[in-house]
C-alpha cells in the first residue's frame, strides 16, 4: 500500500474506532487541535506510564514534578523565548497560504532522498540476495549525483540557518524552484520571523492585567524549580527531574494529523550534572532513550539519530530520535546538552543564586543540563502507525476474508481483555459478567454480547484488544473458557481461575522495564 494511502487510512481509523477526534468537530474543527477519544486516552495514558516508570521508577536519582502551565512572564524573557522562539515564515502571494521556509526546503531535500531511495529499491529488486547496498550507494552514478545535490542544498540551508540569513532562505526557495503546493506558483513574499508563543492576559484590567504566555515547553517549569527540588529532596548531582504536561505553540504549518499540533503534550527530563561531565551523560541518555523506543519491537531499522548541524546558541550537542512514519523519517524525541545556559539565565534574571555545592570538589557551581524531550502525541502516532495492519485471513469454511488489526504491544493496548458470552442465554452472560467483575481490578476489560463471535473479534482486532475470552456451554459444565490471541488468532481453552495469571503476565510492563535495566 502506498504510504500516503496508509496514512489516510490511519487517520480515519483513529476517528472511526474512538482513538482521536478533531477538536470542536461539530463547529467544523479547530486547526491542529485534537481530542483523544475513549480508546485514545487509554493508549496515551499507557504510553505516559511507560515513560514515567522507565524514567522515575527505574532511576533512584530522578524525581517527578508537575509544574503550572502559566509562569511568571520573566521566565520566558530569561529563557530567550520572547526574543528568539520563532520560525521563518513565507507566504505564497497567489494562494495566500503561509509556510515555514525551513520546512519547504526540508521537503525539497526529501525529494532528493526519495530519488536515491527509489534507485536503491529498484536495484534491490533486480539483484536480489546478492545486493550490496553500501557498495551500490557508493558507486551508482544517479545516486551519487542526487547525493551531491542534496549535500550542496543542505550546506547552503545549514549556513543560512546558522547565520539567521532570511534573504538566503528565500533565495534557496527560488533557486530550487520550490512551488506552493496549493497554487503551484513560485510567487513568494520575503521570509520573516514569527514568534510561536501564545499569550493571554492575567488579572482584570482594573488591577492592571499582565501578559502571560502558555508555556511552549515544560522544561522551564523544571529549571525554575531546580533549587526547590534539590534542597527539599536532598538531591546529589547527577540527578534528574521528570515532568509530563501540555505545551502550546502557534505552529505556522500545522499538518500531518497529531504530528504537529498547536496544543500538545511533552515528556521531558532535565538531568543536572557536573560541568565537564555533560558529554558522558549525553551519550548515556542517547543510548537509553533509543533502547526505550526499540524495546517496543517496531523494528530497529525504523529508527535513526539525526545529529543537529545547527546547534542552538546554548547547546553543545543535540540529536533527534527519528522514526519512520508513513510520511518519512521524522523527529519523535530530542536529546540536548543545554550547558548551564537556562539556570544561569534564571539566576541573572531572578537575582537568586542557583548553584550546587559539590562536597567532593568543595566548590559551588551552576550545574550543566542534559535533557530528553519527547512528544506524547508523536509517540502515539508512532505506536499507531507501526501497529496498523490489514490482513487477509482464511475463514473456518476455507473462504477468504480480511481484517484490520492494531497489533499494539499488549501492555500499551487500551482494552486488555474482551469477554463474550457465545449466546445471550443459558447463564452464559452471567459467567462472562462474573469474569469481568473479578478481573476489572487488574486490567481494563470489556463485555460484548452483540453480533456474531466473528464480528466481535473484528471489532476488538480494530481497537487492538490482545485477548478475547469466549464463554460457551462447556464453561457451564467445567468452568473453562477459550482465549483467542489477537495476532496469531489462535485459541486455547483454559480454566476461568487461571485467566488472571495468564493475561496478567502478558499485559504487564514489568518485563519490558526489566529489559531497560540490563
Ligand atoms: N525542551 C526542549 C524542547 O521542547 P523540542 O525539540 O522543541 O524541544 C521536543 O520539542 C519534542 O516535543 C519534539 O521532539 C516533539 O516530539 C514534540 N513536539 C514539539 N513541537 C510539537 C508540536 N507542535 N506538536 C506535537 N509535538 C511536538
Amino acid at each position: 500500500m502506498a504510504q500516503e494511502d496508509l496514512f489516510k487510512k490511519l487517520v480515519s481509523h483513529c476517528k472511526e474506532y474512538g482513538y482521536v477526534f478533531q477538536s470542536s468537530e461539530i463547529y467544523d474543527g479547530l486547526s491542529a487541535v485534537y481530542d483523544y477519544a475513549q480508546y485514545g486516552v487509554e493508549l496515551k495514558n499507557n504510553i505516559k506510564k511507560y515513560w514515567w516508570d522507565s524514567m522515575v521508577l527505574l532511576h533512584e536519582n530522578i524525581v517527578g514534578l508537575d509544574s503550572a502551565i502559566f509562569m511568571h512572564p520573566s521566565v520566558w524573557k530569561a529563557s530567550g523565548h520572547v526574543d528568539a522562539f520563532s520560525d521563518p515564515l513565507v507566504d505564497n502571494k497567489d494562494s495566500k497560504k503561509r509556510y515555514r521556509a525551513d520546512v519547504l526546503i526540508e521537503d525539497r531535500m526529501a525529494k532528493f532522498e526519495a530519488k536515491i531511495d527509489k534507485e536503491v529499491t529498484k536495484a534491490k529488486k533486480r539483484f536480489g540476495d546478492s545486493f550490496d547496498e553500501a557498495q551500490f550507494r557508493e558507486t551508482n552514478q544517479r545516486v551519487l549525483d542526487n547525493q551531491a545535490k542534496l549535500d550542496e542544498l543542505n550546506n547552503r540551508f545549514v549556513k543560512a540557518l546558522n547565520d539567521n540569513d532570511l534573504n538566503e532562505l528565500k533565495q534557496i526557495i527560488l533557486d530550487y524552484e520550490v512551488a506552493c503546493p496549493v497554487s503551484g506558483t513560485r510567487n513568494w513574499t520575503d521570509v520573516r520571523q514569527f514568534n510561536l508563543m501564545f499569550s493571554t492576559e492575567m488579572g482584570s484590567t482594573a488591577e492592571g492585567a499582565s501578559k502571560v504566555y502558555l508555556r511552549p515547553e515544560t522544561a522551564q517549569g523544571i529549571f525554575v524549580n531546580y533549587l526547590n527540588v534539590q534542597k527539599t529532596g536532598r538531591m546529589k548531582l547527577p540527578f534528574g527531574i521528570a515532568q509530563i504536561g501540555k505545551a502550546f505553540r502557534n505552529e505556522i504549518v500545522a499538518r500531518q494529523f497529531i504530528f504537529r499540533m498547536r496544543e500538545f503534550e511533552q515528556m521531558e527530563m532535565q538531568f543536572f550534572v557536573r560541568p565537564g561531565d555533560e558529554m558522558k551523560w549525553f551519550v548515556h541518555w542517547k543510548a537509553f532513550r533509543m533502547n526505550w523506543h526499540q524495546s517496543l519491537g517496531f523494528g530497529a531499522e525504523n529508527y535513526r539519530f539525526h545529529d543537529h548541524d545547527k546547534l542552538a546558541h546554548y547547546a553543545n550537542a543535540a540529536t533527534d530520535v527519528e522514526y519512520k512514519f508513513p510520511f518519512g523519517f521524522k523527529e519523535v524525541e530530542g536529546i540536548h546538552s543545554r550547558t548551564d545556559f537556562d539556570l544561569k539565565q534564571h539566576q541573572e534574571h531572578s537575582g537568586r543564586k542557583i548553584q550546587y555545592f559539590d562536597p567532593e570538589l568543595n566548590e559551588s557551581y551552576v550545574p550543566y543540563v542534559v535533557e530528553t524531550s519527547i512528544g506524547v502525541d508523536r509517540m502515539f502516532l508512532q505506536v499507531i502507525s507501526s501497529s496498523y495492519c490489514e490482513e487477509e485471513i482464511e475463514k473456518n469454511d476455507g473462504s477468504k476474508d480480511s481484517r484490520v488489526v492494531l497489533k499494539l504491544p499488549a501492555f500499551l493496548a487500551p482494552v486488555k481483555l474482551a469477554v463474550f458470552p457465545l449466546v445471550k442465554k443459558d447463564g452464559l452472560p452471567d459467567i462472562a459478567r462474573g469474569i469481568i467483575d473479578e478481573l476489572k481490578f487488574d486490567f481494563y476489560c470489556q463485555y460484548d454480547e452483540k453480533d456474531s463471535i466473528g464480528k466481535r473479534y473484528r471489532r476488538h482486532d480494530a481497537i487492538g484488544t490482545p485477548f478475547c475470552v469466549t464463554v460457551d456451554h462447556q464453561s457451564v459444565e467445567d468452568g473453562t473458557v477459550t482465549i483467542r490471541h489477537r495476532d496469531s488468532m489462535e485459541q486455547e481453552r483454559v480454566k476461568i481461575e487461571d485467566l488472571k495469571n495468564i493475561i496478567g503476565e502478558k499485559v504487564s510492563m514489568k518485563d519490558i522495564l526489566k529489559g531497560l535495566t540490563k
